[in-house]
């Protein structure tokens, strides 16, 4: 049975579950975050549209959180701005975790939190929507929904059926539309 149960004695440690917890990422994390993402993904995420969107552009800070298990990095998940048209939107990745580590619950804690927290900073001029390119059936508990294919276009080519979305304040994305492209 998984529990989660707040830790108060870190400030750096937001929540447990399990054997593994979630924390907020540090600058001393990065290399290890990256050899991560490369285990993960392989060379193929540079050709993605999401990689395109985000592709030197700094993630957000309070929104890039990993996964340790016994100090070691099994996980991570990181929001970065874009625009959508003439909005502000998150984009959401990449979620990874190290393949001998899977369904032990790291991707869903790390996607629990990152939307939480985004969900957190709305009103204080932060997104309210969040999109990602992956699989609908593991994002929609966590809200997301698909994006009608009119509605947005992407850098590079991109199924259209995992192109989507969660709106962190009820139809927040209604009327988004045009070109995703980077936040310059
Ligand atoms: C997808 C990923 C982040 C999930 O991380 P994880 O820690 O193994 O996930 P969790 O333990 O929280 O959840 C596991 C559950 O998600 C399901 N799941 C995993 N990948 C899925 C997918 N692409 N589509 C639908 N369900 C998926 C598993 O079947 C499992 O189901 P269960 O709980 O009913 O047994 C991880 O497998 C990964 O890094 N994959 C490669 C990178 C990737 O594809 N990332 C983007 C996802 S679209």
């Amino acid at each position: 049975m998984m529990s989660i149960s707040v830790n108060s004695n870190s400030s750096n440690v937001i929540e447990n579950v399990s054997s593994f917890e979630i924390r907020v990422q540090t600058p001393s994390d990065s290399q290890a975050v990256d050899d991560l993402t490369m285990a993960v993904f392989g060379a193929g995420m540079f050709a993605r549209a999401a990689y395109a969107l985000r592709e030197g552009i700094a993630a957000e800070p309070e929104l890039s959180f990993v996964a340790c298990k016994a100090g070691k990095i099994i996980g991570s998940v990181r929001l970065t701005k874009i625009k959508w048209g003439d909005d502000t939107v998150l984009m959401l990745g990449p979620l990874g975790v190290l393949r001998e580590y899977k369904s032990l619950g790291a991707g869903k804690a790390l996607m629990r939190k990152a939307v939480e927290t985004a969900r957190a900073r709305v009103g204080k001029g932060e997104p309210n929507a969040i999109i990602l390119v992956g699989d609908h059936a593991y994002y929609k508990p966590f809200g997301f929904e698909r994006i009608e294919a009119a509605k947005i276009k992407l850098p590079r080519p991109a199924d259209p059926q995992r192109v989507l979305v969660c709106d962190l304040v009820a139809n927040a994305s209604a009327n988004y539309s045009g070109v995703a492209a980077k936040l310059e």
